[in-house]
C-alpha cells in the first residue's frame, strides 16, 4: 500500500458526500469497507450505497471482518491490541493494491481512531485526510443552532466523561457523543440546562427533541429507546447549554 485515503464521509446523508470526497474514491484502486457481524451499526449498508452511488456497480471495494476488542484487561492495553489487529486487517484486505480507501463517518479527526491505526501500518504509505461534515455539524445545523455562544468556548465530550466527572469547567456549551446511556441524566441541577438532542442526524430516520432539560429529558429516553427498539441500532448526539 502506497498511498490510504481516510475519506470522510459525513453522518450518514448521500449529500455530505463531498466532491472532493467523490473524486479522491475515484482515485482509490480499492476500497476497504469493515464489516461487524450482523451488527447493523457497522453501516457497512450505508458504505456500500454510497460507493454505488459514486462509482457504479463496478466500483473496486473489498470487505472485510472488523476484529473485536478485548474487553477482559486493562482499557488501554486492550485498544492498543485492537488497533494493531485492525492496521493488520486493513493490510491483508488491501493485498497488492497501491491506493487504498476507507471510508470514515463524519469526518476522520473527530472521536476516530483510523489515523491512529495509519500511524501503525509498516511500510507507511503516505496519508490522505478528506475532511467530512460532522456528527456536531449535522446536529446544530438540523436544530439551526450556533455551536458556541459569541466568543465563548465550548467542549466536545463522551457520555462516559459526563457521567464520572460531571459538568466540564470552563464552558456553558458541551456537546456529547458516545453516549448510549443518556448520561445528561446524571447531571446535578438539571433546571439549569437546556438540551438539543438528535439521533440518526442527517439520515432519513433523524428524530429530534429540544427544550429545557428537566422536561426533555424523560421524553428523549423514551424516544431513544423506542427508536433502538425498531432500527436495532441508534446513533446519537446532544447539545447542552447552561443558562
Ligand atoms: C465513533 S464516533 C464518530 C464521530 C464521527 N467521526 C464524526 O465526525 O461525527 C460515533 C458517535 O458520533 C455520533 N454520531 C455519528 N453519526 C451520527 C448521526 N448520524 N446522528 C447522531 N449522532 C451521530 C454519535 O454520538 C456516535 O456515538
Amino acid at each position: 500500500m502506497q498511498q490510504l485515503f481516510l475519506i470522510g464521509i459525513g453522518t450518514g446523508n448521500p449529500d455530505h458526500v463531498t466532491g472532493e470526497a467523490r473524486r479522491v474514491m475515484a482515485d482509490a484502486d480499492l476500497i476497504l469497507i469493515p464489516r461487524k457481524g450482523a451488527d447493523k451499526a457497522d453501516l457497512a449498508d450505508l458504505r456500500r450505497q454510497i460507493v454505488h452511488a459514486v462509482l457504479g456497480p463496478d466500483a473496486p471495494v473489498v470487505e472485510f471482518d472488523l476484529p473485536r476488542r478485548d474487553a477482559s484487561g486493562d482499557y488501554l492495553t486492550g485498544v492498543d491490541a485492537w488497533h494493531d489487529a485492525i492496521a493488520r486487517a486493513w493490510v491483508d484486505a488491501a493485498g497488492q493494491a497501491q491506493r487504498v480507501a476507507l471510508l470514515i463517518w463524519g469526518d476522520p479527526s473527530l472521536y476516530d481512531s483510523s489515523l491512529r491505526i495509519a500511524a501503525r501500518l509498516d511500510p507507511a504509505p503516505t496519508i490522505r485526510v478528506v475532511p467530512g461534515i460532522t456528527a456536531v455539524q449535522a446536529l446544530t445545523a438540523a436544530h439551526a443552532i450556533p455551536v458556541n455562544e459569541i466568543g465563548a468556548p465550548f467542549v466536545v465530550t463522551t457520555g462516559r466523561r459526563l457521567r464520572d466527572e460531571g459538568w466540564p469547567p470552563g464552558v456553558d456549551t458541551a456537546v456529547v457523543m458516545l453516549d448510549g446511556q443518556c448520561s445528561f441524566q446524571s447531571l446535578s441541577e438539571p433546571e439549569r440546562y437546556d438540551i438539543w438532542w438528535g439521533a440518526y442526524v442527517g439520515m432519513a430516520e433523524q428524530i429530534l427533541d429540544r427544550g429545557p432539560l428537566p422536561e426533555a429529558a424523560a421524553r428523549i429516553v423514551a424516544t431513544r429507546a423506542r427508536a433502538r427498539a425498531d432500527h436495532g441500532w441508534i446513533m446519537d448526539i446532544y447539545l447542552l447549554r447552561r443558562r
